[in-house]
């Protein structure tokens, strides 16, 4: 059975910066507050040019320059988001036809904040079952757009970003080493986007009462993130046979200081295991996790041959852990640039765009 490692990786943050002093200008809070309750000094948010599945798309390129891959080669992507770029089509398509993945299926994974954890598990499945080679995961978030930025509970606690991993089988034993998943339907209220979808289709009502933006029952989402990370973590690492002591890094889902204070104090484990980097992007839902583990690996922290752990929480309520061994890029044997293929997506794009165009005026004719 082949292992799934983990072999590129890529972010894409966008450089306009929100510091709670600003935000202190919108809502009555401030720094102080802020930093107390959740560790958050600074958050970035997308420019009106940006949007979920552009940060996706330069996220994924940078994790196949890493991962040394093309494009071509990907035989599956899949983008879990909280802000999708749309209800449908999936983002992961929109990602599939800019990169130019002209072999790879393509879908969205909805688990909220724990969306990484799963898509992760799933891509790694998927390689270990034999049915594909190549995947890339993506976590892209642009939630700035879905936050009420007069409602000073979630206001203050969201950002932008995306992070992106390539997953490659090898006969290599690491990779992915466990993963748990984990959901609980009954506190779905705790933390929602209710406008838009089935229930509540957009009307001027949904806009008047704030359907469009999150909605959080802080306490109790902070009452549930405190009973699960710890235990998800000594779950999924005892499925992968080993300890905490095991354990150099611990990559958890960036909400909140506190929680990630909690869950250690649970396992027994320094701080200093734990990467943490929530105070200058705050909550970053799906691609939180990403963005922390390529920061440790660009600080020269993460390691080939680390032993990590993700974890994480979020709406649903759902929660799950992923224990790996961290990789690194396989060896190449020729020099790839993943970069180059986005200008033939582009044009390939088109031509199929204006393609269609006249075979709908050449069928309207027929008629
Ligand atoms: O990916 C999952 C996403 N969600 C989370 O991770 C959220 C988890 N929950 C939390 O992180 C925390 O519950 C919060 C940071 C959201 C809130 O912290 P808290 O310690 O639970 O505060 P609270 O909601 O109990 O509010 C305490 C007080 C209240 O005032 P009163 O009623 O005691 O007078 C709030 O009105 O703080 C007030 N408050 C604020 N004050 C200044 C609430 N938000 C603010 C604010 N600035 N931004």
């Amino acid at each position: 059975m082949p292992f799934a490692h983990i072999t590129g990786w890529g972010i894409s943050v966008p450089e306009p910066i929100l510091t709670n002093d600003d935000i202190a200008k919108m809502v009555d809070t401030n720094d102080e507050w802020i930093r107390d309750r959740t560790g958050i000094r600074e958050r970035h948010i997308a420019r009106e040019d940006q949007s979920t599945s552009t940060l996706a798309v330069e996220a994924a390129i940078k994790a196949l320059q890493v991962a040394n891959l093309a494009p071509t080669d990907l035989d599956l992507i899949i983008v879990t988001s909280s802000s999708p770029e749309y209800i449908f089509p999936a983002t992961a398509c929109l990602v599939q036809d800019q990169i130019g993945a002209t072999k790879a299926g393509a879908f969205d994974l909805l688990a909220a904040c724990s969306g990484f954890i799963y898509a992760v598990n799933m891509a790694a499945q998927s390689i270990r079952s034999g049915s594909i080679k190549n995947a890339l995961v993506i976590g892209s978030e642009t939630l700035s757009r879905f936050v009420n930025w007069k409602d000073r509970n979630t206001c203050i606690l969201f950002g932008d970003g995306a992070g992106a991993f390539v997953l490659q089988a090898s006969d290599q034993p690491g990779g992915v080493l466990s993963a748990v998943m984990h959901s609980d339907g009954s506190g779905a209220d705790s933390l929602t986007l209710l406008g838009g979808g089935a229930r509540h289709p957009a009307t001027e009502l949904t806009v008047h009462e704030g359907k469009h933006f999150v909605q959080m029952d802080g306490k109790a989402v902070f009452r549930f993130a405190t009973r699960v990370m710890g235990a998800a973590t000594k779950e999924a690492l005892e499925l992968a046979g080993l300890t905490t002591a095991d354990v150099d890094w611990v990559i958890p889902h960036q909400a909140n200081f506190r929680i990630i204070e909690t869950a250690a104090k649970y396992l027994k484990m320094p701080m200093d295991k734990f990467v943490v980097n929530v105070d200058r992007y705050g909550n970053t839902s799906t691609a939180s996790i990403p963005i922390a583990a390529v920061e440790a690996v660009e600080k020269g922290q993460l390691k080939a041959g680390h032993k990590i752990v993700f974890v994480g929480f979020g709406a649903g309520l759902t929660w799950g852990a992923l224990a790996a061994e961290w990789t690194g890029p396989m060896p190449a044997k020729k020099h790839v640039h993943p970069e180059q293929y986005r200008l033939f997506a582009r044009l390939r794009s088109l031509l199929r765009r204006a393609l269609r165009y006249i075979e709908g005026l050449l069928s309207r004719r027929e008629l």
